[in-house]
């Protein structure tokens, strides 16, 4: 299993795992600030891996912010590996996913963010936005990175194997094989599609990203906002009224 470390955008560094067993990458992306922010903990297996990569940038216990989408190992499986080793880290997180999950869960308080409320690491600005059961998850959330505009997406435009770091390639279409491919699996239906996932794909479209940074597969640069309303399109059509 190797790590490797891609900076996709100005600051942004994708932390990528590919884990045989599952046959997908597991991302993390750093963002190096003053206050050094990382969107997943990753799984409490990979720890090791992902600190040792995040010391390839910058010192890991200089960590200050680690979010994530919603309540899963993957996501945040590492978060109180991180809290142990990152002294001033503190978790960022839904109102819901603080309630209900991190309250209980994680070893050090954590800080509930309101939907479109930003949190400021120095030169960035992470705008935080609530979005219930997309892609999974009541506590569900993501993070645009307003200033070099990258919309971290957790799940959505999930692509398996083992892609490049980046593409400007269309996302979309091996999204959407992806969707398909994945209802004969155990893991299917782990998308919902609830009377808010159009609302919240096209409001996410609307941040008009330059870089889409996805938890399992390539990142994207070029047109997001396009890339979104076609996803919109695509979920309509494999996961709409089913
Ligand atoms: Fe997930
Ligand atoms: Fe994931």
């Amino acid at each position: 299993m190797t790590t490797t470390v891609t900076e996709i955008a100005g600051d942004v560094y994708r932390i990528s795992t590919f884990a045989p067993e599952y046959g997908i990458q597991f991302n993390q992306f750093l963002i190096k600030d003053d206050e050094p922010f990382v969107m997943h903990a990753g799984f409490r297996k990979m720890f090791a891996a992902t600190r040792d990569a995040v010391a390839t940038v910058l010192d890991p216990a200089r960590l200050r912010w680690i979010g994530f989408s919603h309540f899963e190992s993957d996501e945040c499986g590492a978060l109180n590996e991180w809290l142990t080793a990152a002294p001033q880290a503190q978790a960022v997180a839904s109102f819901v996913g603080v309630t209900v999950n991190l309250a209980d869960f994680a070893v050090r308080p954590a800080r509930a963010l309101a939907d479109n409320e930003v949190l400021e690491t120095g030169r960035h600005r992470l705008r935080f936005l609530a979005t219930p059961h997309v892609p999974h998850g009541w506590d569900a959330g993501l993070f645009f990175e307003e200033t070099g505009r990258t919309l971290l997406c957790s799940d959505l435009f999930f692509q398996p194997g083992e892609p490049p770091a980046l593409t400007e390639a269309d996302l979309v279409g091996p999204a959407r094989a992806a969707i398909i491919g994945g209802r004969s699996s155990p893991l299917a239906k782990d998308m919902p599609y609830t009377p808010y996932t159009d609302a919240t794909l096209q409001r996410l479209a609307d941040l008009k990203p330059r870089t889409l940074a996805t938890m399992h597969g390539s990142s994207f640069a070029g047109d997001g906002e396009r890339a979104l309303r076609d996803l919109a399109r695509v979920l309509r059509e494999t996961l709409g009224g089913r």
